[in-house]
């Protein structure tokens, strides 16, 4: 189902997504879809309907103007601009704005495309498809507990929720709008919004208020009620011991925590830093790309330019150093949040790790060595039963709300391990080449 779709892109690229689709259903039994009932769009993501259904069974009917019961009311405070403070018709407004794909070029495409709520608020692909069946180069994180992110994108280009939610309609690979006011009229001649930017905001509609009014749903989507938050909090059955003695790796042979630290006053498990774990390395030239990259945002300085070449191009792999153009930074990337990590797999920026069995096994090797490596990756030495340990903790980190695709999940990504890693016996952190990598390479790509 999903190889007809994608052989629809350009035909290079069409190879190489194809094969990495490909391996991702084989590894995580992706095509075995959850109630194979539901309906769903042109894109694979289920119907606008049905996800706006699952979506009010998730939210509690909460009063939004007071801060999420998760987070300290004095810390919610730093995170909602004093021009955005929530109203209940400002994220009336925005949900509407999120399912509506009429502000995509075609008609075909809305953010609830690739932050599907049936699916993590992802679109669980390893790279994500836009209009006309276009795919970027980067994976799509998930939009669940954005509201407390210091900076947004996987290379921090964008500051702020309201910013953000501007650039993926204007992008050509993803909502595909020529331009600002071309995406305005496709929605400013109902009258249902019209009356809603002025409920909301006192003004017509306007771009600047509809960055404003997707922000402010975003900032409802807090969930981060997980076993392991009451397992923080004391109740010291909330986790299995296999997961708490993950828990005890984590902080301290695995070192995950010197870049995802995990607290009661920082439940999101990243450090809002950018670094380079060696993920793009294994197939970038960075030298070649940087220069190229230098030449490109030279000719157009504009941030919708910049927008395009981090998520349309190879030159995605650059990431922090699109921004800052800082050599040290080549191949850096925002720690990715933990939080809610089971559901939405595959995992890193460009979507190349299938399951968090592979994701341990990359960090056991110490990254893919490159000059622009994190000084805090080195080989771990990690032992079969110490990756099942951590593995068994990062599933905790599920909202309760998506415990049953959080299992269901553990029990794929389980399944696909134990077929996928060849080299279950040999010692972890010796190993240099990663079962993964062996597939990937294998794949002969016309892409580059
Ligand atoms: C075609 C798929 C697609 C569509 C449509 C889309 N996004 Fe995204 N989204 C992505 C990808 C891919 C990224 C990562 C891009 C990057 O980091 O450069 C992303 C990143 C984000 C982030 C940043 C998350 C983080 O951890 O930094 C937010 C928030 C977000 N999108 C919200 C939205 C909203 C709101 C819309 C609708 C206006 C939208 N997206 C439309 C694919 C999509
Ligand atoms: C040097 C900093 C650093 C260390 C140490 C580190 N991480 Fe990460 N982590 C990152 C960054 C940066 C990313 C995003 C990388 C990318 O996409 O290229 C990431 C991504 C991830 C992801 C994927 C998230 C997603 O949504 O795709 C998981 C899971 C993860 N890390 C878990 C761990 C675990 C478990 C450990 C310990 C074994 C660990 N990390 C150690 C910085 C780090």
């Amino acid at each position: 189902m999903y190889r007809t779709r994608f052989l629809r892109g350009g035909p290079g690229f069409a190879v190489s997504v194809f094969f990495l689709l490909g391996a991702a259903c084989v590894l995580t039994g992706a095509s075995e879809e959850p109630g194979q009932d539901v309906p769903r769009d042109e894109h694979g993501a289920a119907s606008i309907e049905y996800q706006s259904q699952v979506l009010t069974g998730l939210l509690p009917a909460e009063d939004v103007t007071q801060p999420p019961a998760a987070i300290d009311p004095v810390v919610w405070t730093a995170f909602v601009p004093e021009d955005n403070a929530l109203s209940a018709d400002r994220v009336a407004l925005g949900r509407k704005l999120y399912f509506d794909t009429r502000l995509s070029q075609d008609g075909s495409v809305s953010c609830a495309t690739c932050h599907d709520v049936t699916r993590g608020f992802t679109d669980q692909l390893p790279v994500s498809e836009g209009i006309r069946g276009q795919f970027g180069k980067r994976n799509a994180p998930t939009t669940l507990n954005v509201a407390l992110l210091q900076s947004l994108f996987l290379d921090g280009r964008s500051p702020s929720l309201e910013h953000q939610a501007k650039m993926p309609i204007l992008n050509p690979v993803e909502m595909g709008m020529p331009d600002e006011d071309t995406a305005l009229k496709a929605i400013s001649g109902d009258p249902e919004y019209q009356a809603a930017f002025r409920k909301a905001y006192g003004r017509e509609v306007n771009y600047e208020d509809l960055g404003r009014a997707i922000a402010a749903f975003e900032r409802t989507l807090v969930f981060m009620d997980s076993p392991f938050r009451r397992f923080l909090a004391g109740d010291a059955e909330a986790i299995s011991a296999q997961a708490k003695a993950g828990w005890e790796l984590f902080n301290a042979k695995a070192r995950c925590m010197t870049c995802h630290p995990m607290n009661p006053s920082n439940p999101l498990g990243t450090d809002n830093r950018f670094h380079n774990v060696g993920v793009s390395a294994r197939h970038q030239d960075f030298e070649a790309l940087a220069t190229q990259a230098l030449r490109a945002m030279e000719e157009d300085t504009s941030e919708q330019k910049l927008d395009e070449l981090a998520v349309g191009t190879d030159l995605s792999e650059l990431g922090r150093f699109m921004v800052t153009r800082n050599r040290a930074e080549i191949g850096s990337f925002r720690t990715l949040l933990i939080l809610n990590i089971g559901i939405t797999p595959p995992y890193m920026h460009d979507g190349s790790l299938a399951t968090l069995w592979d994701v341990i096994d990359h960090y056991n090797k110490g990254g893919e060595p490159n000059p622009f490596l994190d000084g805090g990756m080195e080989p771990l030495a990690l032992t079969e039963e110490e990756i099942n340990q951590l593995v068994a903790f990062l599933f905790t980190l599920t909202d309760d709300r998506f415990a049953e695709e959080n299992q269901r999940q553990f029990e794929l990504q389980r399944a696909a391990a134990e077929q996928q890693r060849p080299f279950r016996d040999e010692e972890m952190a010796f190993r240099r080449t990663l079962g993964f990598e062996k597939r990937v390479q294998a794949t002969p790509s016309t892409d580059q």
